[in-house]
């Protein structure tokens, strides 16, 4: 039986920075993962520039049954705690949009400062291990790996959420904080692009590959102003995988396809200018001509000059192109999801320390947890502020 003071089960962003920090306050670690290789999701992520903060974190970019809850981690140890470790290893970053800081060259980059840091830690890691079972007696948590066992007074769960399932996601975590009697909230693919209805997907298949501004609009009124991108299944891009996050099954979302210019102003322009140009020709001006030619077959877009439009068409035009009202099908799931919202009920957890409160030494920690994050590297820096938090009480 090995020992150790602390075993930390999943070796993603949240284990290894939770590890190194405890590692490095003396504890003696062992961080276990089923992969071959360390925070796989890093390597992944960001188109492999790694999206590892945001400079406007703020706890309202975070979905949760307890939206409380994230705050005290997340001004503990802060986006600008991050980005001071980052240029203490020399990392080049820049700020793409929104405030989402990416590495100029590699995610590498941010794995290796992880496992630097692991190992001025002394941190034992055990890569493709599965744990298999975990008990709890009189001399602290037990665990069960490839037919090994060690033993520690502290358990940290940081293992993630059930997006990518290609990536080692499992339903480990939940079923272990149900084991030990904590409510989980049901899970649901986040972050994660739309599926579209047989006939309609039909009609907007042409326009696989455009992509334009827009501003979405969720049943519950949350909206986010950024680009959607036409797909062969469906809906993707920023603003759908952002507003996938509040949308439930059978519920419309509303597209402003020109958030930028009032299309009935335009309109009134351009007949003033060129009453006999086409409506078609006028709005592919501010708008993809693809998708103006796909609007017109779906009869939308009526076939009339500018001319020959009344203003009752002419504004019924307008609030469907400003207000185009969609119902999904359904998400991608799981295997195209960034995140999982739902997960382990933060009411039972320390939000200081991450620990169970009903069971002493089991912490939780990441994804896991039911905080989910916009897109913009809002998630790693959950995993880094609460892995953080954790580390301290270890
Ligand atoms: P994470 O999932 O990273 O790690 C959990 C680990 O536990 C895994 O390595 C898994 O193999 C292991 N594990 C599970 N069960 C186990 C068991 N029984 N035994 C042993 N090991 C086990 N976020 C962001 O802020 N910016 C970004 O740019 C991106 N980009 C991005 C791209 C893609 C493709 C995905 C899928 C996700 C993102 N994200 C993101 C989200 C981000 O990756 C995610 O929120 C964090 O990785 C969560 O970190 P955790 O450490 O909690 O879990």
């Amino acid at each position: 039986m090995e020992k150790y003071d602390v075993i930390i089960i999943g070796a993603g962003a949240a284990g290894l920075f939770c590890a190194a920090q405890a590692g490095q306050r003396g504890r003696r670690v062992l961080l276990i993962d089923n992969g071959k290789k360390p925070g796989r999701k890093i390597l992944m992520s960001g188109g492999g520039r790694c999206n590892f903060t945001n400079l406007y974190t703020e706890p309202g970019a975070y979905l949760s049954h307890n939206p409380h809850f994230c705050k005290s981690a997340l001004a503990r140890y802060t986006q600008w705690d991050f980005i001071a470790l980052v240029n203490q290893y020399g990392i080049a970053y820049h700020e793409k949009t929104l405030g989402q800081l990416f590495c100029d060259d590699s995610a590498q980059q941010i794995v290796d400062l992880l496992l630097a840091e692991c190992e001025k830690g002394r941190v034992t890691l055990r890569l493709r291990s599965e744990v298999t079972a975990v008990s709890r007696d009189e001399n602290g948590y037990r665990v069960e790996l490839n037919g090994a066992q060690a033993q520690a007074e502290k358990l940290v769960i940081a293992s993630g959420g059930l997006s990518m399932p290609g990536l080692g996601a499992s339903p480990f975590g939940y079923r272990l904080a149900e084991q030990f009697g904590l409510r989980v909230y049901p899970t649901r693919a986040a972050l994660v692009p739309f599926t579209l209805h047989k006939p309609l997907l039909e009609q907007l298949q042409t326009l696989s590959g455009v992509s334009l501004p827009t501003v979405i609009e969720a049943a519950d009124g949350t909206r986010f102003k950024e680009s959607m991108l036409f797909t062969h299944r469906g809906l993707s891009g920023p603003s759908v995988l952002q507003i996938s996050s509040y949308w439930q099954p059978g519920e419309f979302i509303t597209v402003n396809l020109s958030p930028e210019q009032d299309l009935n102003a335009f309109i009134d322009e351009e007949r003033q200018a060129r009453p006999n140009q086409s409506l078609k020709n006028t709005l592919a001006k501010p708008l993809p001509k693809r998708l103006v030619e796909v609007l017109q077959m779906l009869g939308i877009v009526p076939e009339l000059t500018l001319k020959q439009l009344n203003s009752k068409q002419q504004r019924a035009l307008t609030d469907s192109l400003h207000r185009w009202r969609i119902q999904p099908n359904g998400t991608e799931g799981y295997r195209t999801a960034e995140v999982t919202l739902g997960g382990v009920d933060t009411t039972q957890l320390s939000s200081k320390t991450m620990e169970a409160r009903e069971t002493p030494g089991l912490y939780f920690i990441g994804e896991v947890v039911d905080v989910t994050g916009w897109l913009g590297g809002y998630n790693f820096q959950w995993a880094w502020s609460s892995a953080w938090a954790c580390a301290q009480a270890l």
